[in-house]
């Protein structure tokens, strides 16, 4: 077991929609309601009753606590579901959404375990997708109206809030090729989506600025991208990638500037996209910055993409025993790779946390109903040496979630693949750790196993 600092920060992570379920009760639809309705997620899923986590969250803070997190020792980065808080999307804030924060706040911090909420993890409120969502400009002052909105409820028991989830992933999956809620695609959503939710992280910063003293970040997926062979034209799409992928949602916000690469068609006028003042505006700084990380990009030209490039998450001709069930490929050297990407973007004096790694896997049960998950345990053992390593190497790495603590909805993967320490039987929102829960543990615990 590699060795971490008495402070280094342990977690676990999840996300509103892969989990709560009660879709219905006082919240409004989402995009991804809506996607799901029209039958986009796989075997026909909806958000109902993913996890169950609504009517069970005790259990699952009870779990969180099994798991060695209290006692000031971690924390659980979850995130607030907009339609809860605001069913429309604007206006007063809906008391009994935010109750359930409220409620699941104080119970973590009783607990002594950290709550690190993130604002925003792809569940736009359907009320704004009809005017634009974000494509829309004005969805940057909604989203910084909605996250003082729940600061103001909940800031008094969090001293850290994440803006976004992966704004890459949504941008691309959700508006470049339509893969994601709310299923939009193009280049102009796209191009608008990536830069309407650069300027909605700085607004919401600047907004929270005023209303307290929090530590004040956001969560990127940062990918490296390698050539997928060896021709000029491979190498040239890594270069396009990563500039697209992590330049864009990472330079902006401490520079005001795009990459060079993807600067021009940006501030095209035609395009209309970047007006005015807006990338002084983008430069906020971040006070702390999340790094999602689960595999490296292999990049090739292909002139059917709208964009001219695109990746996949393992080399042509992997070893299929080295692929999690999504087919990424398994390699720690990628998350130190993504960390030294992302430190040197926002440079050393702030901090890293990843925010998200783990992998899925064909979970079965033995005969006596274990969980015997060795190769999630490998995988988090392998992550987490890398993270030991990034550190010893410099990087400013504070801490350390796995994603998930629970099996949930895998977007429009729905419930196939399974992330969870604990096993979740979707049908009786029953709940059974996985040997990753115990092993995971002992790390936390710092136990020798
Ligand atoms: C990330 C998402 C998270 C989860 C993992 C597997 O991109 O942020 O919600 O789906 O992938």
């Amino acid at each position: 077991m590699p060795t971490f600092p008495d402070d280094f920060l342990w977690g676990v992570s999840t996300a509103a929609w892969q989990i709560e379920g009660s879709v219905a009760e006082g919240r409004g639809e989402s995009i991804w309601d809506r996607f799901a309705r029209r039958g986009l997620v796989n075997g026909g899923e909806t958000g109902e009753p993913a996890a169950d986590h609504f009517r069970r969250w005790r259990e699952d803070v009870a779990l969180m606590t099994d798991l060695g997190l209290g006692d000031g020792r971690g924390a659980y980065r979850f995130s607030v579901a907009w339609p809860r808080v605001q069913p429309e999307g604007k206006g007063k804030a809906n008391p009994s959404g935010l109750d359930f924060y409220d409620r699941l706040a104080d119970a973590l911090a009783e607990a002594g375990i950290r709550p690190m909420p993130c604002l925003y993890h792809w569940d736009l409120p359907q009320a704004l997708e009809h005017r634009g969502g974000w494509t829309h400009r004005d969805i940057a002052h909604r989203f910084a109206d909605y996250a003082c909105r729940v600061a103001e409820r909940l800031g008094d028991r969090v001293d850290t809030w994440f803006m976004l989830n992966e704004p890459s992933v949504h941008a691309w999956f959700g508006h470049l090729t339509g893969d994601h809620a709310p299923g939009r695609t193009g280049t102009a959503a796209f191009l608008s989506a990536l830069h309407n939710q650069n300027r909605a992280v700085a607004e919401a910063i600047r907004a929270l600025r005023r209303e307290g003293d929090w530590r004040l970040g956001t969560i990127n997926a940062v990918v490296p991208f390698q050539p997928a062979d060896d021709t000029a034209s491979a190498a040239e799409a890594a270069e396009v990638l990563d500039a697209w992928w992590n330049g864009a949602f990472l330079d902006p916000l401490v520079t005001g500037r795009y990459p060079e690469r993807i600067a021009e068609r940006l501030a095209d006028p035609e395009s209309g996209v970047v007006v005015e003042d807006d990338l002084d505006r983008l430069a906020v700084g971040l006070d702390v910055l999340g790094v999602n990380h689960y595999h490296r990009g292999w990049a090739f030209p292909d002139r059917g993409a709208p964009l001219g490039v695109d990746f996949r998450a393992a080399p042509p001709g992997a070893d299929p025993r080295r692929l999690t069930a999504m087919g990424w490929l398994i390699d720690e050297t990628g998350l130190a790779d993504a960390l030294k990407r992302a430190q040197a973007a926002v440079g050393d004096k702030t901090p890293l946390i990843v925010t998200e790694t783990g992998a899925a896997f064909e979970d079965r049960p033995d005969g006596e109903g274990r969980f015997r998950d060795a190769r999630r345990v490998e995988f988090l053992e392998r992550y987490l040496d890398a993270a030991a390593g990034a550190i010893a190497d410099g990087i400013r790495l504070e801490g350390f979630f796995a994603w998930s603590l629970l099996d949930n909805l895998e977007w429009a993967f729905g419930t196939s693949r399974r992330f969870g320490l604990v096993h979740v039987d979707f049908a009786t929102g029953e709940r059974t750790p996985k040997d990753s829960f115990r092993w995971y543990r002992s790390a936390v615990r710092k136990e020798r196993l």
